[in-house]
């Protein structure tokens, strides 16, 4: 079904997110309406629990939406089944989790190689080349034989950004992507955001990190399952 009203890329529409929790209803997202073209790099900062995860979930179609919708390359994700959104993901979505992730018993290579095995993408001596090639961008090369267990918070956060990009994917949706990385580290991976932004895709990474904020082409303050752009709330910065 193609809503040919919309022709940005990614759109939500009062999009609610309630958690059933022991203690009762959690409402992670109050009606969120988002516009997002094509190209941007968008950055999303705000308090702890103030619903940027939720809504990072939400727009991967990762877990089920309370009500609104999610509009992504005109597809209605709050209307497809898992089947198919875990199909989809592969094809279009690069995700970097806040917790990374990885798979314990696997090495590094073999938890970025996995997404390509999915997506029917797999050629062994491509997709070796090409992760290799990452994990020197991210200046873990010399680890991808290990387990996760063996390595830092911040080279498993690598690993989890090698394992976003290796599928080439139109959107990348990084959630807290240099949360664990010192300044340089965190510098190089900007870097290699903006040269994928500057290619075309489309990146929505959330961050506490204010100083990154000239980075982005647009930047939103999330606070209490709402969303602001941010010039309507630059007060609340502080
Ligand atoms: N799976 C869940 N079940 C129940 N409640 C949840 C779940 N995930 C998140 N919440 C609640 O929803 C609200 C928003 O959480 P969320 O993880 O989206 O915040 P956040 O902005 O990402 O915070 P942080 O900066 O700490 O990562 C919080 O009150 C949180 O406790
Ligand atoms: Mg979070």
């Amino acid at each position: 079904m193609i809503n040919t009203n919309y022709s940005s890329l990614i759109m939500t529409r009062n999009l609610k997110k309630t958690y059933q929790n022991p203690a009762g209803e959690i409402q992670a997202l109050k009606g969120i309406n988002l516009v997002i073209n094509q190209g941007e790099f968008v950055g999303i900062i705000g308090r702890s629990g103030a619903g940027k995860s939720t809504l990072i979930n939400m727009l991967a179609g990762l877990d089920s939406i309370t009500s609104g919708e999610v509009w992504v390359e005109n597809v209605p994700i709050h209307a497809k089944n898992e089947d198919f959104l875990a199909n989809w993901r592969g094809l279009k979505i690069g995700l970097i989790f806040q917790n990374f992730n990885l798979i314990s018993t696997l090495s590094l290579l073999d938890n970025v190689m996995l997404p390509l095995d999915f997506s029917g993408q797999f050629n062994a001596k491509r997709s070796r080349d090409l992760a290799k090639k990452l994990f020197d961008e991210v200046g873990i090369s010399e680890h991808i034989f290990k387990l996760p267990s063996g390595i830092s918070g911040g080279q498993q956060q690598r690993t989890a950004i090698v394992r976003a990009l290796i599928n080439n994917p139109a959107i990348i949706l990084a959630d807290e992507p240099t949360g664990r990385l010192d300044s340089v580290t965190s510098e190089s991976i900007m870097h290699i955001f903006e040269a994928q932004v500057i290619k075309g895709k489309t990146i929505i990474m959330v961050t506490h990190d204010e100083s990154l904020i000239p980075r982005f082409s647009k930047v939103y303050f999330m606070e209490d399952g709402l969303i602001f752009p941010k010039n309507t709330s630059d007060k609340k910065l502080k």
